[in-house]
């Protein structure tokens, strides 16, 4: 199977094309938000995947939007971290980290001082919502629109996380510039009406992200660096006026940089993950993006093994991200290598709590 065969990453080579998703758990360490034991156990036994993206980790506490989410912006998250890619490697696994900020997708209980969210414009994502750090579910409230001094200031969030991530060894990052977050927020003229440097065209649309991705390229070089996007997304209420030409600019962009992969959601799995329902009329991204993308085109979005391996055949992707089938099977690849039966996931216990359906999910007995 094309999906079981080994793809060259950069300096690495993966064993195979079955790649985990970046996943939101909330189990990090309290309080901190550190990566702790339960973690590294969590990861390592999924390290048979030919990558792991990990869940979304905020670059400071500006950018936490949801409790227990872990972060990378101190020396503890960092020494938390590391014991997770210990644990991956002695596993023989690989492990990226994904930078995140979540812009307006946050609340007060989780901003430092107890501030407003921050986003390009001041303009509330509708029909969203999140936890406040009592674990209580919250409207998205109108966020502060950035100012440009404040602009500088996440950059460099996201530098200094990129330098701890190399200290926690990871091997390599993730850019999330997708599901309407900070960065699409950004990307997306539905979300970013500024009237400055950082809005308007599409030029100036990808002016901040762009300037992210360079101070993290600064950091890590450009073989060890992969990018998110959800093109058609609508979740966080995201919606552009002209996306082929928006997404279509930005991957000039990174074709420029020679990143070593995108990874791209089909828009028909716009609830990220929220629920199993596919939009089969929704474009699809890798018809409209994948050839104009140089390097490694990694492809999510409610996929089965079935439709995996079919997308490889037709050259749709050069790789697959399962996210829920990997919550709840553990051995992915050899399942899909012995045709096994997936076990199915339980979405009660996706969001916070402990080792209940996160690490005793069983693998194949023998
Ligand atoms: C979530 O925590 O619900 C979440 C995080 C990152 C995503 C999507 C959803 O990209």
């Amino acid at each position: 199977m094309k999906l079981l065969s080994e793809l060259k990453l950069g300096p690495i080579t993966l064993k195979n094309r079955v790649i985990m998703a970046p996943l939101t758990r909330m189990r990090s360490a309290q309080p901190g938000n550190i990566p702790q034991e339960l973690n590294g156990t969590y990861y390592a036994q999924r390290a048979s995947a030919g990558l792991i993206i990990t869940e979304a980790t905020q670059v400071s506490q500006q950018g936490q939007g949801y409790p227990g989410t872990p972060g990378i912006h101190n020396k503890e998250q960092a020494a938390g971290w590391k014991k997770v890619t210990k644990a991956v490697h002695d596993k023989g696994g690989k492990i990226f980290l994904q930078l995140w900020h979540v812009g307006r997708i946050s609340h007060s209980s989780h901003q430092p001082d107890g501030k407003l969210p921050v986003a390009p414009s001041a303009i509330a994502a509708k029909n969203s919502g999140t936890y406040t750090a009592e674990w209580k579910p919250t409207e998205i409230l109108t966020p502060h629109a950035l100012e440009v001094s404040e602009i500088k200031e996440i950059v460099k969030d996201f530098k200094q996380a990129s330098i701890y991530a190399k200290e926690a060894d990871f091997d390599g990052v993730e850019v999330h510039m997708a599901n309407g977050y900070l960065l699409d927020q950004f990307l997306q003229n539905g979300s970013n009406q500024r009237t400055d440097a950082y809005g308007g065209s599409i030029a100036d649309r990808v002016k901040f992200p762009l300037e992210v991705l360079d101070a993290v390229l600064s950091v890590w070089g450009k073989d060890k660096v992969g990018v998110r996007l959800s093109p058609y997304g609508t979740f966080n209420d995201m919606s552009d006026s002209d996306p082929v030409a928006l997404f279509g600019h930005l991957i000039e962009e990174l074709n420029k940089r020679e990143i070593v992969f995108l990874d791209m959601i089909e828009p028909r799995a716009t609830t990220a993950g929220g629920d199993d329902k596919l939009n089969d009329k929704a474009p699809s991204a890798s018809d409209l993006f994948k050839n104009k993308f140089k390097g490694i085109f990694i492809s999510a979005g409610g996929y089965d093994p079935d439709m995996a391996e079919e997308a490889l055949k037709n050259n749709k992707a050069d790789a697959i991200m399962f996210g829920r089938w990997f919550i709840s099977n553990p051995d992915l690849p050899e399942r899909i290598a012995k045709k096994a039966e997936l076990t199915k996931y339980d979405r009660a216990t996706f969001y916070g709590g402990q080792e209940k359906g996160y690490i005793d999910y069983p693998f194949l007995a023998y």
